[in-house]
């Protein structure tokens, strides 16, 4: 259960980016990231700090507040984050996209927001939850822009070598961008094996990929050394790190 992590091991692979995982497994997995989400990311802390008085600017300028969710996998963070803003009466427009079609279509079958149509400066602009397979590549060339970039346990997903251009796109594509992953510990793994032992989340991969991505998460300093000007790390609470940027319009 102890497990010294000391170098990064971003050559892993976790079971749920297997082209053949087993689909019931999968699709436990994307339900289940939602009681996980809920426990160990703290979006309710990012929403509170950074999110909310960026949407409230947004808004007192008149405009609906439009996300990105990238990497969505089962859509529960860009889900949660819709009914956070709707309770502060916020109204927002929420793509979530991931380049695994699998994950796509179980995010639009089970995370459904209906759109609505919101009066926004004498304009109707529409309002809502939009899932889509699609790269942030192919986003950016489309010259698609979003006040607020997010993604939740994807940058160690991502090949060290396409981290960078990752990163940039993601800036490209929004004023703001909060990346919030795993902080690689050795005590963050044998807590995370010891308290989710008993549960286990059997039915899906949750257990070992959460032990994998720990393995193949960063470290503070590593985030640091890979991120560019207008990129900073701030850890939360517990063993997580945040990048994040600022353009020029993003501060709120
Ligand atoms: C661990 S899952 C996290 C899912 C979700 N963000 C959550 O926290 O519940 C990582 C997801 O990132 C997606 N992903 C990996 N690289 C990506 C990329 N370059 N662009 C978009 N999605 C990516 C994977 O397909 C996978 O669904």
């Amino acid at each position: 259960m102890f497990t010294h992590l000391g170098q990064r091991q971003g050559n892993l692979i976790e079971q749920m980016d297997i082209e053949d995982a087993d689909c019931k497994q999968l699709e436990q997995t994307y339900a289940d990231f939602y009681t996980l989400n809920r426990l160990i990311s703290r979006w309710n802390r990012v929403y509170a700090k950074y999110i909310r008085p960026h949407a409230k600017k947004i808004q007192r300028q008149g405009n609906i507040f439009k996300v990105c969710d990238v990497g969505c996998g089962g859509g529960d963070i860009a889900f949660l984050l819709f009914k956070w803003l709707k309770k502060d009466g916020i109204n927002a427009h929420i793509i979530g996209i991931d380049i695994d079609d699998r994950a796509i279509a179980w995010a639009k079958a089970n995370r459904k927001v209906l759109a609505e149509t919101a009066q926004v400066n004498n304009k109707k602009k529409t309002v809502g939850l939009f899932f889509e397979c699609i790269s942030t590549t192919e986003l950016a060339r489309r010259n698609y822009k979003v006040d607020l970039v997010i993604n939740n346990h994807v940058l160690h997903h991502i090949p060290f070598d396409k981290i960078n251009p990752f990163l940039t796109e993601c800036a490209v594509l929004g004023t703001k961008v909060i990346c919030n992953d795993l902080e690689r510990s050795s005590l963050a793994y044998t807590l995370f094996s010891l308290c989710l032992f008993p549960l286990r989340f059997r039915s899906s991969f949750i257990y070992q990929d959460g032990r994998t991505s720990l393995k193949k998460s960063f470290r503070e300093n590593e985030l640091d050394t890979l991120s560019s000007e207008g990129w900073k790390v701030e850890r939360l609470f517990p063993f997580r790190l945040l990048l994040i940027y600022e353009g020029e319009h993003g501060l709120a």
